[in-house]
């Protein structure tokens, strides 16, 4: 969809350019993502996520001391107050979903500066996840443990039980791989808050809502469903056939950007492949290859000329349940690793100090006469 008719009006805003950043670049053409200098390819494979967020704020990797500091910082910012747990509770109670609980509770959070917002919000977010899904679970709570970072944290909140190296590393790898992608609309959303002059924790609760939605960051969980729902591949096409047909979108599936396959899709692929391969259910990640496989045959023949290909979301829907993280944690995971991103981009943005305010062109009536109310 591109301008409409000489009016300037771009839906979407497809390809206008809102920000300059240091932070990622998206190359869709040739299907490469560049995270503060580093192909996502390098970086998922070998930061952890403390030196991933570290990155993104200091624009260079920290040294021994510098990431000794900065995990020190954060297991300081990691357990809840009572506030948040207060609330987390009440929503329990209710069966709130978990991003919308996500969302409540990232706005209890203190008012601080900048920096200690940014820092707030990173180190506690997989604490607000690990703690309501255990609260909807009926289990005991499970504090941070000071001695482990901040992946191996967040499975060890969840589980109860100190993740091993395997499992940390895919861990590290999704949060890395999803730490930044360019103007995505929730980091969008959170740059204008900041342009207002507003606080960290509003720009971030807003950019939580944003990538609730199905055509962001909501759509791993709908994606895992339909690999579940076919069950066996020799359902698949007629499924997926079922499901186009009705007009509807598959998960996991297209991109704004990527013309070619999302570099992200690679990178979570290949580390589920090692999770699956050494200790994991191996059927149910050849049926995922085998959904996807036709997926992509079905796509090309609904959108000759689309080339609609896997987006990140397929293989993280993949990667967390091997994580054995159920569906409803996606999205909520998603935002663990984001949130480095978004709290980046209001620093830039801070920086920037301007305040985002587009056009709308009106389309309405001009010359409409007042009808009293009784004669409506
Ligand atoms: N399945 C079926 N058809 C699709 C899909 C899909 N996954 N994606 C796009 N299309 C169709 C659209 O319906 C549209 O058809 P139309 O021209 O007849 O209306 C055509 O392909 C072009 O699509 P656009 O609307 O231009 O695609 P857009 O750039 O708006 O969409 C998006 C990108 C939202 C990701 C889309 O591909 C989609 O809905 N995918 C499924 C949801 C999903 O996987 N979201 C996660 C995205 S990744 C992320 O945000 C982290």
């Amino acid at each position: 969809m591109g301008e409409s008719s000489g009016t300037g009006f771009v839906a979407g805003l497809e390809d206008v350019v809102a920000a300059e950043t240091r932070l990622s670049g998206v190359y869709g053409e040739a299907g490469e993502l560049i995270i503060a200098g580093f192909p996502v390819e390098e970086l998922a494979r070998r930061a952890s996520f403390e030196e991933t967020a570290y990155l993104l704020w200091h624009d260079v990797l920290p040294d021994a001391g510098q990431l000794a500091h900065f995990r020190e910082e954060l297991a300081g910012q990691r357990n809840l107050s009572r506030a948040t747990l207060d609330l987390l509770r009440a929503v329990a109670a209710e069966k709130v979903p978990v991003m919308d609980a996500l969302r409540m509770a990232a706005g209890t959070l203190s008012p601080g500066t900048d920096e200690e917002e940014a820092l707030a919000l990173v180190a506690s977010l997989p604490t607000i996840v690990a703690a309501y899904s255990r609260m909807l679970d009926g289990g005991e709570l499970v504090d941070p443990d000071p001695e482990l970072g901040h992946a191996a944290n967040y499975l060890y909140m969840l589980t109860g039980e100190v993740p091993g190296a395997e499992l940390t590393r895919a861990l590290e790898t999704y949060l890395s791989t999803v730490s930044d992608h360019g103007m995505n609309a929730s980091t969008f959303v959170a740059r204008v808050i900041v342009s207002t002059r507003s606080d960290f924790v509003s720009a971030v609760v807003g950019a939580i809502g944003a990538l609730k939605g199905p055509l962001h960051g909501g759509a791993p969980g709908p994606a895992l469903d339909v690999v579940f729902e076919i069950g066996d591949a020799s359902r698949a096409e007629a499924y997926l056939r079922e499901k186009l047909g009705r007009g509807e979108r598959l998960m996991g599936f297209g991109h704004r950007i990527y013309r070619v396959r999302d570099p992200r899709a690679d990178v979570l692929a290949a580390a589920a492949e090692r999770l699956y391969t050494t200790d994991g259910d191996t059927e149910l990640y050849e049926l995922a290859l085998g959904v996807e496989q036709t997926a992509l045959r079905l796509l090309a023949e609904h959108k000759p000329g689309r080339n609609l290909q896997t987006n990140v979301e397929f293989y993280t829907a993949l990667l967390l349940h091997g994580l054995g993280l159920p569906t409803q944690l996606f999205t909520p995971t998603f935002a663990a690793g984001r949130v480095a991103g978004w709290t980046a981009h209001c620093s830039e943005q801070r920086a920037l100090d301007r305040l985002i305010r587009p056009q709308s062109l009106y389309v309405g009536d001009k010359d409409r006469p007042w009808v009293p109310l009784e004669e409506r």
